[in-house]
């Protein structure tokens, strides 16, 4: 099982939209999802579902609750499961320890992979410290979604030092990539970005996928679905988390895992 966190210091870069729409798309290539909530704000549970605002999740699993399947909502995708944000209120007037939180976070992931999940992805409140440091240093690679706007230049440095500096802290984290988001397709100055950042960072640290702002994703979140859901015939950029996802399968390894147990597709029996 891989666990996968996306954080970013600034707030509204696409970080909720990323999950839900990443966490669909690795469910419909096969792989057991569970996309979790750790956002207080609880952005997945708001789009997904209302109801998911008074359910039980995250929050409640973290003080104490001990039946971590309880917690866990199916979807009508039978690969993709969901825990929300739960009853932050009501767990942070009851408080938990601040050591306890890597331990219940690693029992989480534990308890995750005995329910036979592939790959878990976790969205983050924004900035890079609390309960968001302590899920990134929790999981195996984190995604950082990067608005494409000239102050991305600046900011990507300066996350990236944060990270291995969470690394000298003793966490295994990687970075999976630092992906575009928000790009305007016309004009110069976000292209100007994209390009500056592929000059400045290594190779491979950029995902080549990037993700357009466009209207369908404000959309999208506004009617609690991923983008590829909007309408009966996925729309041309729900192929965009089809191709992040495959390209995620290859830098987490996960495609390494299915290949080696598994031949070619055959079109006949
Ligand atoms: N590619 C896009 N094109 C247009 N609108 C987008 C795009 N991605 C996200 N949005 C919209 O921008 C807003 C912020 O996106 P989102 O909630 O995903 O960001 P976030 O990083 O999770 O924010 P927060 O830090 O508050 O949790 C939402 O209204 C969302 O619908
Ligand atoms: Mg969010």
């Amino acid at each position: 099982m891989i666990a996968i966190a996306t954080a970013s210091q600034k707030g509204g870069v696409g970080k909720t939209t990323l999950c839900i729409n990443l966490a669909y798309s690795l469910a419909r290539r096969g792989w057991t999802t569970l996309l979790v909530d750790t956002d207080p704000q609880g952005g997945v549970g708001l789009s997904l579902a209302r109801s998911t605002r008074t359910k039980q999740g995250f929050y409640d699993f973290l003080s104490g609750e001990r039946d971590f399947n309880k917690l866990v909502l199916p979807t009508r995708l039978p690969e993709l499961q969901i825990l929300p944000t739960g009853q932050y209120d009501q767990c942070a007037r009851r408080g938990w320890s601040a050591q306890e939180v890597p331990v219940r976070l690693a029992d989480l992931l534990r308890a995750a992979e005995l329910r036979g999940v592939d790959c878990v992805i976790m969205d983050t409140a924004a900035g890079l410290n609390g309960m968001s440091e302590s899920v990134v240093k929790a999981c195996d690679y984190v995604i950082l979604p990067q608005q494409a706007e000239p102050l991305a230049v600046r900011s990507v440095p300066h996350m990236l030092e944060t990270l291995s500096r969470f690394r000298t802290e003793g966490a295994g984290v990687k970075v999976a990539g630092i992906l575009m988001t928000m790009v305007l397709g016309e004009s110069q100055i976000s292209q100007k970005v994209v390009a500056e950042l592929r000059a400045m960072l290594p190779g491979d640290m950029m995902f080549d996928q990037v993700v357009p702002r466009m209207n369908s994703f404000l959309e999208a979140s506004a009617m609690g679905v991923p983008v590829a859901l909007l309408k009966k015939n996925p729309p041309p950029e729900a192929l965009i988390f089809d191709q992040l996802a495959a390209e995620l399968e290859q830098r987490a390894g996960l495609a390494q895992e299915r290949e080696s147990t598994e031949s070619h597709a055959s079109l006949l029996d």
